[in-house]
């Protein structure tokens, strides 16, 4: 994916000795040593990172960071002390007035906390102020800002005043703003701080539906860790202007980086950071009409699973057999060698990879694996209902429980040891 920003070695130094401050950071002195002996303000320190074009880039932390300085600065709002800050490889930190200028206008747009919608223009208007900026013609200017109420879902209201809308409602109209002059980055600065939990839970999963077709690239700031893994393609956590770590939702929470990130991750949700791909193994599926009851009883033994689905030459399923119903099918005098058919089980749970945790707790209950299907309904892997509940409770870094990328236990099916068996 090619790179959209680039972030390198930015520092941000507030006040008069700002080389004084530069050089105590150099030497390892804190944030508040230097306030005191400079009275300089570290508001970021030697931040560094890429986002690609289409990514959601988190930035999480507590106030006082340097969320908003940080993105203050890829805005152009402010300059950086030093360090260079790239947006299709044009240094927002060091061109001119005018390129800035031009930059700010047509690629980059910022949504807040606290914007100000005007209270006695419509949501439409309201949506369209930055196309006013940019001196486009009324017309034009509808019809985008029109767009961008339907990406947001406000089409009904646009010709309502704000004060007509709810608080969730007016946030969005912020969004349509800024989605309106079409942006190739969009900066989002606490955007849902203001909102309930519940209509911020809501903003958070529409912004991702949204994303799905906008895929802009996104820097978007919370302190709300659960916020930021939810969203995040990729999260950094600030601490005193500094990265401490940068990485994704799942290497964040299963390998946090020091006792600071430990701390948040003890409060997260795990239940919406996880998906089921993240617990997903590799579905080792039967093949209906060619694979027989034995050939199943033996993978389930070599995968140490109790069950695996079956699948067409399509991989479309057909069903799920259980280790047991074939070991009482053989043991049946009547069908000695059973067809997978006859003991499959057609009534079997599925999700989409993408699908949380959450959602997938009542699916994991049934105790049957949990089929994960692609767009086309076909099998992709599937999810053991105790990885699920180990994901849940966090139990599973320590144990061999859940699944990972590298974990490919499935493939064994192929092993030596398989053929080893069977040659014996
Ligand atoms: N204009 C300024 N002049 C002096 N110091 C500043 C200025 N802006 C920010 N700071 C300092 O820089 C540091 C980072 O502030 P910043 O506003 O970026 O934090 P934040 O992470 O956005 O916090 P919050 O979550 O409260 O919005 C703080 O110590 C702040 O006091
Ligand atoms: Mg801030």
């Amino acid at each position: 994916m090619p790179v959209k920003l680039a972030v390198r070695n930015v520092f941000k130094i507030f006040g008069e000795r700002t080389e004084a401050a530069l050089q105590q950071l150099a030497e390892g002195k804190t944030k508040e040593e230097i306030l005191e002996s400079t009275g300089a303000t570290v508001g970021v320190q030697d931040a560094s990172f890429d986002v690609g074009e289409g990514e959601i880039f988190v930035v999480m932390g507590l106030s006082g960071s340097g969320k908003s300085t940080l993105v203050r600065m890829l805005n152009g709002l402010i300059a950086p002390t030093s360090g260079a800050i790239l947006i299709d490889s044009e240094d927002v930190a060091s061109c001119g007035r005018r390129q800035l200028r031009d930059i700010r206008r047509d690629k980059i747009a910022m949504v807040f906390q606290h914007f100000a919608l005007f209270p006695h223009w419509t949501v439409a208007e309201n949506a369209a102020y930055g196309l006013r900026v940019k001196g486009m013609k009324r017309d034009e200017r509808r019809e985008k800002a029109l767009k961008a109420l339907e990406q947001v879902g406000l089409t009904a209201w646009a010709d309502s005043l704000p004060s007509e809308l709810s608080g969730g409602m007016q946030q969005r109209v912020g969004l349509a703003r800024g989605l309106a002059t079409e942006p190739e980055v969009l900066l989002m600065d606490e955007p849902f701080g203001a909102l309930d939990p519940l209509i911020r839970r809501e903003m958070q999963d529409e912004l991702l539906v949204l994303q799905k077709s906008l895929k802009k690239t996104i820097v978007f700031i919370t302190h709300d860790l659960n916020e930021a893994l939810l969203l995040g393609d990729k999260i950094a956590i600030m601490k005193d202007g500094r990265f401490v770590q940068v990485g994704t939702a799942q290497e964040i929470v299963s390998n946090p980086a020091d006792d600071y990130v430990a701390a948040f991750v003890a409060d997260i949700d795990r239940g919406r950071v996880f998906t089921a791909e993240d617990v997903s193994n590799d579905p080792a599926a039967m093949k209906l009409g060619s694979d027989n009851a034995e050939d199943a009883m033996r993978a389930m033994e070599d995968l140490n699973r109790n069950a695996l689905y079956v699948v067409d030459d399509k991989d479309n399923i057909a069903g799920v057999v259980t280790y047991q119903d074939l070991a009482a099918a053989t043991l049946d005098e009547a069908t000695p060698n059973p067809v997978l058919e006859e003991v499959m089980i057609t009534d079997y749970p599925t999700v989409d990879a993408d699908a949380q945790l959450n959602e997938l707790y009542g699916a994991a209950s049934g105790g049957l694996p949990i089929a994960v299907t692609d767009d086309r309904d076909r099998l992709v892997g599937v999810v053991e209902p105790e990885a699920v509940f180990a994901q849940l409770s966090g139990d599973c870094e320590t144990d061999a429980e859940c699944p990972s990328e590298d974990d490919d236990a499935a493939a064994s099916l192929e092993t030596p040891k398989t053929k080893e068996r069977e040659d014996a």
